[in-house]
């Protein structure tokens, strides 16, 4: 290991961001010892001042550094929100273009991808109607981009006519043609200090804030403030969302999708002191001391009714849980737990409703979101319960079982590359959570039980039947 390495990893967080947990610093130590020897230095202090003082090292440094993993039209979901609803949107009330950036653009296949879904819906307006940037901090990177020239791995998930009408084949690359390359314009920029003007009208940066820490983030959200127009739209990955929540910028949902927007007073609020990825905490009103008697009475009757749930004493469940509701008639636990009975006895219209008792409370409870998923898929309402767990998913991207179901719904659907995907990520958390390298950030207050064992086989077995059918 490089002795200096904490100097190095300070020195490249102050300038990019990038932030090298300790599970990374393998790449950095490998990174550095290229470098040194490419440049025929052996001590690390001398290459140490080199790299503070010569941007083209830094750069090179950076290229080996960043993780440039990218494919067209990956989380298409979030490419549908923009084209087919945020520009037509924005551009029935204002004449065009509507500015889009795609920030940590890597080789370019998030705006290319972009490009292209806009070139099909408007045509020959294509042109007047939008103006597609990128942006990265890896020159390197950048070069690729503009060569818009790709190999297959670039092409996970893409349908083969939309290949072949978007680009050339030569040998086993594929150029894009010029009518979409040439729509998009590349620039080098740092994220994290510079900001992009004009401002953009749509902002994607998916799959780049998880390179950074908290402290970085939350600077990148005041930079992202003055990048994004007043109506804008600015997405991040599906998995980081719920990690870029600082209040800095207006949280929405639509559709099941969400993404930051300006908040309607413009000034900016102070820099918490702490951040809190996970959602709003209902208020809890004071407590009277008569209440704080029946708030304990309450708290022993929730206790006594798991105890039964857990040994499937429904009945017994219920009674607990009918004393709690009595007395407050909004005890959001109690509400809970009400509808997972609800669930075990197949009742679903009263998980349902029980679910959305909470949610008229907090519109955050992802414990009545999951209820609501899974009373939606026992009644083979198969777009919703999707829906429902997407919701789950977005707030607790670390709750496998929420990642579990959407891919049986997925698979219901015959959605097979997002139902795959999904059954590896539930994989993923299932071991992490073996591994017990995640603590307990995937847990929601439900009484219902997953078993670890039996989900991990059905998962394994569906994706051993997707390798099957894709090798017949
Ligand atoms: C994993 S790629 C994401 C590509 C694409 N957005 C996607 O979702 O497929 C992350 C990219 O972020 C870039 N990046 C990292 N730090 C950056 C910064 N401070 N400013 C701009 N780009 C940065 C990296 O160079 C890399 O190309």
């Amino acid at each position: 290991m490089i002795p200096n390495i904490a100097a190095f990893k300070t020195l490249i967080k102050d300038r990019v961001g990038l932030h090298f947990f300790n599970g990374m610093e393998g790449l950095l130590n490998a990174a550095l010892h290229q470098r040194m020897s490419e440049w025929g230095k052996e001590s690390s202090e001398e290459y140490y001042e080199k790299l503070c003082v010569s941007t083209i090292e830094f750069d090179k440094l950076l290229s080996l550094l960043t993780i440039n993993e990218t494919y067209f039209f990956r989380e298409p979901e979030v490419l549908d929100i923009v084209c087919d609803l945020l520009v037509p949107r924005i551009l029935g009330q204002r004449s065009g273009p509507v500015r889009i950036l795609s920030a940590g653009c890597s080789s370019g296949e998030e705006a290319y991808s972009l490009a292209i879904k806009l070139h099909q819906k408007y045509r020959e307006a294509f042109a007047q109607c939008v103006e597609i940037h990128g942006c990265d901090i890896d020159t390197k990177i950048l070069d690729k981009a503009r060569m818009a020239n790709y190999s297959s791995y670039s092409f996970r998930g893409v349908d083969s006519l939309l290949q072949q009408t978007y680009f050339t084949c030569n040998g086993n690359q594929f150029q894009l043609h010029d009518v979409i390359r040439n729509k998009v314009q590349f620039h080098r920029s740092n994220i994290v200090k510079e900001q992009l003007q004009p401002k953009f009208d749509i902002i994607l940066l998916r799959n780049v804030s998880i390179y950074f820490d908290v402290e970085t983030r939350r600077l990148l959200h005041f930079n992202l403030l003055t990048m994004l127009e007043y109506d804008g739209a600015l997405f991040f990955g599906n998995a980081e969302t719920l990690a870029n929540n600082f209040g800095i910028l207006k949280l929405k949902q639509e559709h099941g999708h969400f993404y930051f927007c300006q908040p309607k007073t413009s000034r900016v609020p102070a820099l918490a002191a702490s951040v809190s990825p996970r959602m709003i905490t209902p208020v809890i009103p004071a407590k009277t001391p008569s209440r704080v008697s029946s708030s304990q009475q309450c708290d022993n009757w929730i206790k006594s009714a798991l105890l039964c749930v857990a040994d499937k004493r429904f009945a017994e469940a219920e009674d607990w849980i009918s004393q709690v509701l009595t007395i407050d008639i909004h005890h959001q636990e109690a509400l809970v737990i009400k509808g997972a009975i609800a669930l075990e006895k197949c009742e679903f219209e009263q998980t349902a409703l029980s679910a959305k008792q909470v949610l008229e409370q907090d519109e955050w409870s992802a414990e009545a979101k999951m209820l609501l998923g899974l009373a939606m898929m026992w009644q083979q309402h198969t777009q919703q319960a999707i829906a429902w767990f997407k919701q789950v998913v977005y707030q607790q991207p670390g709750y496998w079982p929420a990642h579990y179901y959407l891919a049986e719904m997925y698979r219901q659907s015959e959605l097979y590359r997002p139902a795959q995907r999904t059954y590896r990520i539930t994989l993923q958390l299932l071991n992490a959570e073996t591994n017990n390298t995640m603590g307990n950030a995937c847990a929601l207050r439900l009484p219902l039980s997953f078993p670890t064992n039996s989900f991990r086989f059905l998962c394994e077995h569906q994706l051993a039947q997707f390798t099957s059918q894709d090798g017949q």
